[in-house]
This record gives C-alpha cells, sequence and structure tokens, in this order.
C-alpha cells in the first residue's frame, strides 16, 4: 500500500508532465492556441502577447468600439496570419478589405463641414515611411492595367479639401501597413506576391477610397511592384455578385431589415438623441429619423472637438450614448433572420466564387495564388454574417477578412489533403464558423467541408440548393 505522502508526490509529478506535455504541444503547434493568443515561430516576436481582436469587453464599451472602428495606425498591425499548421504548405490566399479612413458619408445640418485634409503630405501625421515613394509610383502608373472606369480614377488621394467618402492619409496608412504586416506574415510565401503567369487577381469597386486601397495594400506587399504584373479589374456591386446580382428576395430582406432598424430608432428613449437634437434645433423624432453618426465619427476618429454651434458643443457623453445606442441596435439587427437571409444571398455568388477559385488550386489548376477583394462595410459584414460570424464586431476602416488555403504534403490535385483558415482582423475564427464550429477544435477545417457548405448549407435556409430559386420572391417566405 502507498502511504499518502508517496501518493501525493506520484500526483505531483503527474500534473507536472501534463504540464510540460501540453505546453511543448502548444509549442510546436500540435495544439492550436487559445483564439487571440500571439506566438511567433521564428522568434520576430518573443513574448506572448495577447491580442483580443474580435471579442470586445463583454459589456458593450462605446469608446473602445469607437477607437477599435478608427483604427488610428498609430501601433503596429498584429495577427496569426500566415502560421503554418505543421507539415502544411501555403497554397493560397484571398483577402477581402474595407477601405481605409474616409471623409463622411453625410453632414449634420447647420455644421460646419470638419476640416480633414485629403491630400497626401509625408510630412503630416499619420506618416509611413513608404508614403512618398508610393506616391511616386502611383504617378508613374501604366493606366492600362486598369480595367475600365478606374483608369479615370484618382490612384492617390489628392485634394487638400475632402470631398464626400474621400480617403484620407490616415486610411491610405492604414493599408500600407496592412500589406507590409501580410508581407511579414507570409514572408513572401514561395514568391506568392510576386506571381506573373497568372498574376495576382485584384478587384476592386469603382471608387477611389477602394481602389486607392487596394493599391495602399498592394504596394505594402510589394512596394515598387512593375506595373506590367498588375490587372486591376473593376466590380460594379458591393455585394461582389459579378453577373448574379439580380435577386429580389435580396432587396426585400434587406428593405424589411431597414425597416426594423428605423422602428428601433424611433421607438429608442429620447435620451440618446436629446443633446444632439438640440444642438441641431431639431425635435427629437427629426434627430432619430434623419440623422447619421456617421459625421460624428469622423470628427472622433481625426481627433476633432465635437460639433458646435452657439450654444456650445456636443458632449463626449452624448455621444457615448448615441453611440452605446447605434451598435446596440445593430448587433441586434445582425442576429435577426430578415438580416441572416440577406447576408446569405448577398454573399453567395462571392463565395461561390471563391470555393469555385479555391477548388481549382487545390485540384492543380493555374489560377492566381494571390486574390484581392477591395470593399466596403457593406461588403464585409454580408461577408460575416454569411460565414456565420454573427458576433464578429462591424467592420472598422481597413478591415481585413483572408481566407489561407493550406496543402498537406505533396498532395496536389487533391481536394481532401486541402484546409482551410479565416482570419479576421489578424484573429483565426475558422472554429467560430457555421461550417467548421462542430469540429473539434484541435483539427483544421477542411477545404471540402467550406465547399460543402456553399453548395448547399447555404442555401438550406432557403429550402433549395438553387441561389435563383432562393431569389424568387415566395409570400409565404416572408
Ligand atoms: C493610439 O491612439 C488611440 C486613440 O487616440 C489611443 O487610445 C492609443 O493609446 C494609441 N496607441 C498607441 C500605441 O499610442
Ligand atoms: C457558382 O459556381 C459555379 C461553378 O463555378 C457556376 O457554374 C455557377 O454559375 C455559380 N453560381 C452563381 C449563382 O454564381
Ligand atoms: C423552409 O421550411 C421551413 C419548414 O417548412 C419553414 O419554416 C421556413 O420558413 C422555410 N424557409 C423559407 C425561406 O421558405
Amino acid at each position: 500500500m502507498m502511504g499518502f505522502r508517496s501518493r501525493f508526490v506520484l500526483l505531483l509529478c503527474l500534473a507536472a508532465l501534463l504540464a510540460v506535455l501540453s505546453l511543448s504541444l502548444q509549442f510546436l503547434h500540435l495544439l492550436p492556441l487559445p483564439a487571440g493568443l500571439y506566438t511567433s515561430d521564428q522568434g520576430k516576436l518573443r513574448k506572448r502577447v495577447l491580442v483580443d481582436l474580435v471579442i470586445p469587453p463583454s459589456e458593450l464599451d462605446a469608446m473602445y468600439e469607437s477607437h477599435r472602428y478608427c483604427n488610428r495606425p498609430n501601433h503596429t498591425v498584429q495577427g496569426l496570419e500566415g502560421h503554418v499548421p505543421p507539415g502544411y504548405h501555403l497554397a493560397s490566399i484571398v483577402v477581402m478589405i474595407r477601405h481605409g479612413d474616409r471623409y463622411p458619408l453625410s453632414s449634420l445640418p447647420g455644421v460646419s463641414q470638419p476640416d480633414i485634409a485629403c491630400d497626401i503630405k509625408p510630412e503630416r501625421e499619420p506618416t509611413h515611411h513608404q508614403l512618398a515613394t508610393f506616391v511616386q509610383h502611383m504617378r508613374q502608373a501604366d493606366l492600362t492595367h486598369l480595367e475600365g472606369a478606374l483608369a479615370s480614377l484618382p490612384l492617390f488621394p489628392t485634394v487638400r479639401q475632402c470631398e464626400t467618402g474621400q480617403l484620407t492619409q490616415t486610411g491610405l496608412v492604414q493599408h500600407i501597413m496592412n500589406g507590409e504586416y501580410l508581407r511579414q506574415a507570409y514572408d513572401n510565401h514561395g514568391g506568392l506576391f510576386a506571381d506573373v503567369d497568372p498574376p495576382p487577381h485584384v478587384e476592386t469597386t469603382p471608387r477611389s477610397r477602394t481602389l486607392q486601397s487596394a493599391m495602399a495594400l498592394l504596394y505594402g506587399l510589394r512596394p515598387m511592384f512593375p506595373w506590367s504584373s498588375m490587372h486591376v479589374r473593376s466590380q460594379a456591386s458591393v455585394y461582389y455578385c459579378g453577373t448574379a446580382c439580380d435577386c429580389p428576395a435580396r432587396g426585400l430582406y434587406l428593405e424589411r431589415t431597414e425597416q426594423e432598424r428605423a422602428l428601433n430608432r424611433a421607438q429608442a428613449p429620447d435620451i440618446f438623441y436629446k443633446a444632439l437634437a438640440e444642438l441641431l434645433d431639431l425635435s427629437v423624432a427629426q434627430a432619430k429619423s434623419t440623422l447619421s453618426v456617421d459625421p460624428l465619427l469622423a470628427l472622433f476618429c481625426h481627433g476633432q472637438q465635437l460639433p458646435c454651434r452657439q450654444r456650445g458643443c456636443l458632449k463626449s457623453a452624448s455621444f457615448r450614448l448615441l453611440r452605446q445606442h447605434q451598435l446596440t441596435e445593430e448587433r441586434k439587427s445582425k442576429r435577426g433572420a430578415m438580416y441572416q437571409r440577406f447576408a446569405l444571398l448577398a454573399m453567395y455568388p462571392m463565395l461561390n466564387r471563391t470555393a469555385s477559385h479555391l477548388q481549382r488550386i487545390a485540384e492543380g489548376h493555374l489560377a492566381p495564388r494571390l486574390s484581392l477583394c477591395s470593399g466596403h462595410d457593406t461588403t464585409l459584414e454580408p461577408m460575416l454574417n454569411a460565414l456565420g460570424l454573427h458576433d464578429a464586431p462591424f467592420p472598422r476602416y481597413a478591415a481585413r477578412l483572408v481566407f489561407e488555403l493550406w496543402r498537406k504534403g505533396p498532395g496536389v490535385g487533391r481536394v481532401e489533403s486541402h484546409a482551410i483558415r479565416i482570419l479576421y482582423d489578424g484573429e483565426d475564427v475558422t472554429s467560430r464558423t457555421s461550417f467548421c464550429r462542430s469540429r473539434p477544435a484541435h483539427e483544421h477545417c477542411p477545404l471540402r467541408v467550406f465547399l460543402d457548405f456553399v453548395s448547399s448549407g447555404m442555401l438550406a435556409p432557403f429550402n433549395t440548393s438553387s441561389y435563383q430559386q432562393a431569389c424568387q420572391v415566395l409570400q409565404r417566405a416572408l
């Protein structure tokens, strides 16, 4: 019989052994790290840094959220992109972005427009060491490599006084930094960024802010890239639906969502809008139905005084209340059935295309290994939702969503030897997607599971496997 003491010592040894085993497993990347924990392979960063990118504090903190949204480029970009699962090789990446910081899309009545500069001055903050060479490179652009109307858009912001929705220097710096970070994270994996045959697939909506954001990111990825290796395509729809944009049901679900949002706003306690309404000489009802928080956020993001009139300025506490309300409503609305159906239909064509693209690469066909799609919050928000990431925060300025395709060993030509990872602003969210949520946490998400989700799972809520059918407006479905 073992005495109490020796049993205790035995237990202690066992515990120590387990601890060492678990640590070394994590170190060798055999077990995934808890989400949000950053380690580096090559000792680039020796410390573990808690990044906590996607999960906001459990209490929705309006100020924290607003800072996150602005994404001021005053710190290095962090993330878990490029973390190779053991035994795998990177086969392809698809990067979807929201444009960087921009001038507001609307203004407040009776308040002067924010004074924000939209020309590039490397000596002005926020700056970046590549800003001057970026501008030079854009001046020497060969415009024949830009599709259609894109060639008539400026490749970088040029005017002192911003126009509605224009990219700012901050927005440009945000995406140069994203590109620079991705270059480090992937270490130009086997020449990924320098492919010429076929060259990277680059696509943008025909707006200057998205085109300029794409250019900035590409420049960060590959400074002084040769224009001959560049072909920038234009995508007319913010949903990237290409030739499959005709979808009446999508419009209807979005309309329902907007009606719900308007109703919620109208019914919101007056306290949220009172201060702003008083400042602008509006009734609270008018303020609720007509005002947008966007111009206030622009002031906040640029560290400027909130709007002032004769009677004084909007107080920070009032801004906080407004944002608190807006964020709470946004969350509620995103979880609604109408928005989720809208998101699935809006993103079906783009996910279908992404799935086919990754499948072609997995099967060994020649296809661009790097894809970049530059869009809007109205692109990324439904995309996150369609993937099942309902609780992901609203896409901030210069947000990035990355699909990584990994190949195990010499498995060229076989879908079964491929896995995907999905990262949102650097955080690995694969295990929170609707298709890989129920899998054991330490297993990789097989490409096959993603392909099956797109070809059937995605449309299951519409009781069909046909996008065209799901798009038909059926009275009974509403
Ligand atoms: C960056 O700016 C934000 C907002 O002004 C501030 O809260 C944060 O501390 C700054 N970060 C660094 C690293 O300076
Ligand atoms: C989905 O992808 C397949 C294969 O590329 C294509 O034939 C089909 O037209 C696509 N459907 C839509 C709605 O985009
Ligand atoms: C699909 O079928 C279920 C059960 O019959 C029904 O509750 C649901 O509303 C249907 N969905 C659509 C979009 O028609």
